[in-house]
């Protein structure tokens, strides 16, 4: 692995600045007038985007930052499975696959003053050779676009034989009290309820309210989402290309406190709205074939 001063000075010069983040980790820091975007090299995790100071992202207190393991919060990278890998062929592979624990590659960055960005990457390597056949090589640019979070994950097929993967940016928003949102975009749709065994269900025409534990599979879902925030004075938009379904979470009151690195109230503060192709929206690709999946968040005073 590379040294923060090594990154420095092949990658750094005012548009991304690396440094060394919690427990070492290495993290590169993005800015634009009055944003922040903070993204640590394992698992190509952002785990800040600040608008004015304020979050965009909740990141719990109680996150693990350490090789092996998850961060918990801002935004994960799920590839190239999600969720509990079914049927598991190696017996032992890790919840939502291995590329939010792997330890990625600095590509490229580049730009300055109102649009920064940084292309980090993750090919076949030993860890994922040992639980995944597959050759491929995954590049993720995160763009600071004067106030906008954009993101996009590419996924090539750098072998010779086709394969399917599950891909989600498990977005955690940072809300004033997840009891006071609704979610809008997701109307008259249909959705996986993961709390009741996967049971098919429809949703309505009114925007969504959190009122209890949530663990939802909205599919056929391409379209843009915001989030609905009254209480904190604002509205986060969502919005994304090449996304055909979105995960809605968030864990409520008994998962929270059985979760050992998430604090027990903070499921108020958060609620996941997740730019995804999973199950039935899973992606096939030939030999040579690329897929690109895009996000964009910003928010709006209300
Ligand atoms: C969500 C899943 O995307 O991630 C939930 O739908 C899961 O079922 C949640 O509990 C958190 O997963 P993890 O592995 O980060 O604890």
């Amino acid at each position: 692995m590379q040294t923060v001063t090594e990154l420095n000075e092949r990658f750094g010069g005012g548009a991304v600045l690396f440094g060394n983040g919690r427990n070492g980790l290495p993290v590169a820091v993005l800015q634009t007038n009055g944003c922040e975007v903070e993204v640590y090299l394992h698992g190509a995790h952002v785990t800040k985007f600040t608008k004015l100071g304020r979050p965009v992202l909740f990141l719990s207190a109680q996150s693990h930052f350490e090789s092996g393991k998850a961060i918990r919060g801002g935004i994960p990278v799920i590839f190239p499975w999600f969720g509990p890998r079914q049927p598991d062929p190696v017996g032992q592979s890790p919840m939502h696959g291995f590329a939010r624990v792997s330890e990625w590659a600095v590509e490229s960055a580049a730009g300055g003053g109102d649009e920064v960005s940084l292309t980090l990457s993750l090919a076949l390597n030993d860890l994922s050779r040992s639980m995944w056949p597959n050759e491929f090589k995954l590049t993720y640019t995160v763009t600071l676009d004067r106030d906008v979070l954009g993101l996009e994950l590419r996924v090539t097929n750098t072998g010779a034989e086709g394969f399917a993967f599950e891909e989600a940016l498990h977005t955690y928003l940072a809300v004033g009290d997840v009891r006071g949102v609704s979610v809008e975009g997701l109307a008259h749709t249909t959705y996986l309820d993961k709390t009741d065994n996967f049971a098919e269900k429809s949703q309505d025409a009114a925007p969504i309210t959190i009122t209890g534990e949530t663990d939802r599979v909205y599919l056929g879902t391409a379209g843009t989402c915001t989030i609905e925030d009254p209480g904190a004075g604002r509205r986060i938009v969502v919005e994304k290309e090449h996304s055909e379904a979105t995960v809605v979470w968030n864990p409520w009151v008994e998962k929270a406190k059985a979760m050992a690195d998430f604090g027990d109230e903070e499921w108020v503060k958060m609620l996941c709205v997740e730019t995804a192709n999973v199950g039935r929206h899973a992606v096939t690709l030939a030999p040579g074939a690329v897929h690109g999946m895009r996000v964009g968040i910003s928010t709006e005073a209300v």
